[in-house]
């Protein structure tokens, strides 16, 4: 199974605190970390992890190496990457002893994306059976558009949520998924299934909508599935979306029910919290399948 994820790549600056601060407030940290992050690169990395042919696409700077070197050594073809970004894009990770973050993006090279950069990439790679993107670099809209008059399947992981979102061609997408928040954000509903109904009726064919520590919620226009969560002891839950995503379209683009794929996705995504990082902590499918063994 061949796909493409286009998306963003960034250096993550992880700093652990004994408290998120308050606004105007100066708060030492208690440790600091660098590691490869982007939402692009976790998804690029937890689909090759399920078993797919992975294509990472997206930009970088002159120093993007330290990215593009560890999707490499994981079996990640990152031909596509442009380098001729001016920085690379980075983020600065806050982390609480809970393991909740708040963050900083700084866009960078994901953000000079143009649609020449789109026109090739999409003829080069065609025969993907997915493409899926977040929202982390320039050009979404058009890539789907263009993604969707190509017949290429299209997947799109909405986030970071900011207003511009609304306004997605979300006709254009095949399979939606996102998390509570954003569903919230996007449809000013409330309630899971509400929130999953009315995404579908903007346009995509399949809605998977997750719930963080509750779980997950797939909806095609027929019964709503859902899925439990796994009980685990967040340590850091940076990364936990893209490991999902990865693992549960991996098992949805094989044909596996949705909520096996959503199973996997949760099983995947609850080892991933109980570890610092994030793309470093994406588990392998081995060490999935072990986890789905030992918690039947
Ligand atoms: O989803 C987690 C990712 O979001 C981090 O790796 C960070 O770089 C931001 O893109």
């Amino acid at each position: 199974m061949k796909v493409t994820v286009f998306g963003s790549y960034n250096i993550d600056k992880v700093y652990n605190m004994p408290r998120l601060p308050e606004k105007g407030e100066t708060l030492y940290c208690t440790g600091y970390e660098i590691h490869v992050g982007g939402k692009g690169l976790n998804q690029a990395l937890a689909f090759s992890k399920a078993g797919a042919q992975v294509v990472a696409a997206g930009k970088v700077g002159k120093d993007g190496n330290y990215l593009t070197d560890y999707l490499e050594k994981n079996g990640v073809d990152t031909s596509a990457i442009d380098f001729s970004g001016e920085f690379t894009g980075h983020t600065i990770i806050e982390i609480d002893p809970e393991g909740q973050n708040q963050m900083i993006l700084f866009g960078g090279a994901n953000r000079e994306i143009t649609p020449e950069y789109c026109d090739t990439l999409l003829s080069q790679h065609r025969d993907s059976e997915l493409l899926l993107m977040q929202y982390e670099t320039s050009c979404v809209e058009y890539m789907l558009e263009k993604a969707h008059g190509m017949g290429i399947k299209t997947a799109l992981n909405p986030s970071p949520y900011v207003d511009e979102i609304k306004n997605i061609p979300f006709e254009f997408v095949d399979l939606l998924i996102l998390n509570e928040y954003e569903g919230e954000s996007i449809t000013g509903k409330s309630d899971p299934e509400e929130i999953a109904k009315a995404l579908y009726n903007l346009g995509p064919s399949q809605i998977i909508l997750t719930l963080g520590g509750k779980g997950a919620v797939y909806y095609d226009g027929g019964e709503p599935v859902f899925c439990p969560a796994f009980n685990v002891k967040a340590v850091d839950t940076t990364g936990a979306g893209d490991t999902f995503t990865g693992y549960c379209l991996y098992d949805m683009l094989s044909g596996v029910f949705p909520y096996e794929a959503m199973r996997k996705g949760c099983a995947a995504s609850a080892i991933e919290v109980t570890k610092p990082g994030a793309a470093e902590t994406i588990p392998s499918g081995s060490e999935v399948e072990e986890f789905l063994r030992n918690n039947g």
